[in-house]
């Protein structure tokens, strides 16, 4: 059997096609573009293409895009003062600050700064509140698209065994919520599961979030499984997943590619979300 590829770089094209026509809406609508703002602090170079595509697709997408460059040793205070000023600034209805931050700045207080009704990241505690109550907030952007993409796979995932590899506040938490609440049996395993081969094997959909190159074997996966790789570890022979893709893929039913699959879904589904917000504060 070979698994199915899914083409995650595709799904996302399509859906900020989708956005791109729903901010024309609100353009003519509210007389305004919706407006998402990026903070870069210092000069990591992975953060900084990361800021360079998100401001190139907002644009793309027909919003506005404010970034703000500070220097890597910027003091806390004046990084509040940028969120403070973005918070109550009304062409903003989205504030991110790329993490990570340099280490002497505090990144809870950072991302606590931010008003919740424009985190459009979703790490604001208010916001996994919300998720975790079943509120209306912003939920995480990858883990959003993951399930995205298994419910463009799968339909209905009501009833199904899933595995969500990883407990980060950023991927595994929120995954694992967002798969409750489209009725999963939801198993949390992370780097002290005993016997992870066992658990995952008895899964239907296994979400892989450790940041471990290639950890989850192939003869791990229960066939036809659909499995969602969010790992991006580069080593000396390129960029390779969470997932031993090549033994994963002949067992699978569907299986997300490194690069190609979840990676392309986060910048779309920011995208979703600062429409979302803008949205929201038109009323
Ligand atoms: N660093 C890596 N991914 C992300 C993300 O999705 N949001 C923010 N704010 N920082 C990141």
């Amino acid at each position: 059997m070979s698994a199915n590829i899914i083409d995650g770089k595709a799904f996302a094209l399509g859906l900020r096609e989708r956005i791109a026509a729903q901010v024309a809406n609100f353009v003519a609508a509210a007389g305004r573009k919706p407006g998402l703002a990026v903070v870069l602090v210092g000069e990591d170079p992975a953060s900084a293409v990361y800021v360079r595509s998100k401001g190139k697709a907002t644009v793309a997408a027909g919003m506005a895009s404010f970034e703000h460059r500070l220097p890597a040793d910027v003091a806390q205070d004046e990084l509040l003062a940028l969120v403070d000023t973005l918070n109550a600034d009304p062409a903003v209805d989205g504030i991110l600050v790329q993490l990570p931050l340099p280490g002497h700045l505090d990144e809870l207080a950072v991302t606590t700064r931010i008003d919740p009704d424009k985190d459009v990241d979703g790490f604001h505690p208010v916001n996994a509140g919300r998720l975790a109550t079943g509120l209306e907030g912003f939920v995480p952007c990858t883990p959003l698209g993951c399930v995205m993409l298994l419910k463009d796979q799968l339909g209905d995932l009501t009833g199904l065994d899933a595995v969500v590899i990883g407990r980060s506040n950023i991927v595994g938490k929120p995954m694992a919520q967002l798969l409750l609440k489209e009725s999963c049996t939801v198993t949390i395993a992370h780097s002290r599961t005993r016997d992870l081969s066992s658990v995952v094997k008895r899964a239907d959909i296994v979400v892989a979030a450790v940041g471990r190159a290639e950890m989850v074997k192939g003869e791990w996966i229960k066939p036809g499984a659909t499995v969602i790789d969010v790992g991006i570890n580069r080593t000396a022979t390129g960029l390779v997943g969470d997932v031993d893709f090549a033994g994963a893929a002949s067992v699978a039913g569907a299986i997300t590619p490194v690069p190609g699959g979840v990676g392309p879904m986060t910048i779309a589904v920011l995208l979703r979300n600062t429409l979302v917000s803008a949205g929201r504060r038109e009323g």
